[in-house]
């Protein structure tokens, strides 16, 4: 039975994929327009060896600049760690809070030293309670806002069962001003998935988020709406006989109103 759900699931993913990428095609949101108010945190350089599977490129930079190492990190649409270790920056698209406490000693990636973009991109979701219709296996509805470092890690990912409108609820304690959101990893979406961000606690009473959104190949979604929207539920649901699976959300509230600057020589 196992088998054959997955491999339903992997032709499911398939055609969605094809799906949301035309859907992305029609959004013109420009990548510098989203990244232009980051700014990065220095963080502990270590990491266990999944961080590879985040490694989007390496790069020689004059005399280990941090500075050209950031400006590259800046330019990449999914760039939200950048280490430096002798001359060559490595950039990656990993989750890295201020809670991180490092990978500890002899760890296999350590770096001279790391900054993250997640620290300054106030993810006002971290830690708040979740819910939803139901529950795959120990794919629990608290795993994508619970970890202080992902690298596509399946302990970051709900699972809901197939299920009449399967949902991912996130409860950020009051309405709060929501920017954007970012999923860093989504799998069984059907193209009907909705997005949705308001104060009643049914999905279906609450205004749409987004209803376009970008995806990356890295297979991330970026919701942004033109501006940011006021609600305290956030709701990723499915209107039919489906399930869902999000990893690694981060919901992004208002930032200060600091234009961007330069901060890593903190
Ligand atoms: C949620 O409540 C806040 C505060 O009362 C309000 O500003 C916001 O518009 C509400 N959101 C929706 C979607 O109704």
């Amino acid at each position: 039975m196992r088998r054959l759900r997955l491999f339903v699931e992997l032709i499911r993913v398939a055609l969605v994929r094809v799906a949301l990428v035309r859907v992305a095609l029609l959004s013109h949101q420009p990548a510098d327009a989203v990244m232009s108010n980051f700014r990065y945190a220095e963080v502990t350089p270590s990491f266990p060896s999944d961080l590879q599977r985040c490694l989007l490129m390496t790069k020689k930079v004059e005399a280990g600049s941090v500075t050209s190492c950031a400006a590259v990190c800046h330019s990449l649409q999914s760039c939200s760690l950048f280490c430096i270790q002798g001359t060559t920056c490595h950039l990656f698209r990993a989750k890295v809070t201020s809670g991180w406490a490092g990978a500890g000693t002899g760890a296999p990636n350590q770096f001279t030293r790391c900054w993250s973009l997640y620290i300054y991109s106030n993810d006002i979701g971290r830690g708040v309670s979740t819910a939803a219709e139901s529950v795959y296996l120990s794919f629990v509805p608290s795993n994508p806002v619970g970890l202080p470092y992902s690298c596509d890690n399946v302990n970051s990912c709900y699972e809901s069962l197939i299920d009449i409108n399967p949902y991912w609820m996130a409860d950020l304690g009051s309405p709060k001003s929501v920017s954007e959101v970012r999923i860093h990893r989504y799998a069984l979406l059907d193209p009907v998935v909705e997005f949705r961000l308001g104060n009643d606690t049914t999905a279906a009473n609450n205004p749409h988020f987004v209803t376009s959104f970008t995806t990356t190949i890295f297979g991330e979604l970026f919701l942004k709406p033109p501006t940011p929207a006021i609600g305290r539920y956030f709701f990723v649901t499915e209107n039919l006989l489906s399930d869902i699976r999000v990893c690694d959300v981060w919901i992004l509230g208002v930032q200060d109103s600091d234009t961007w600057k330069p901060n890593w020589m903190n």
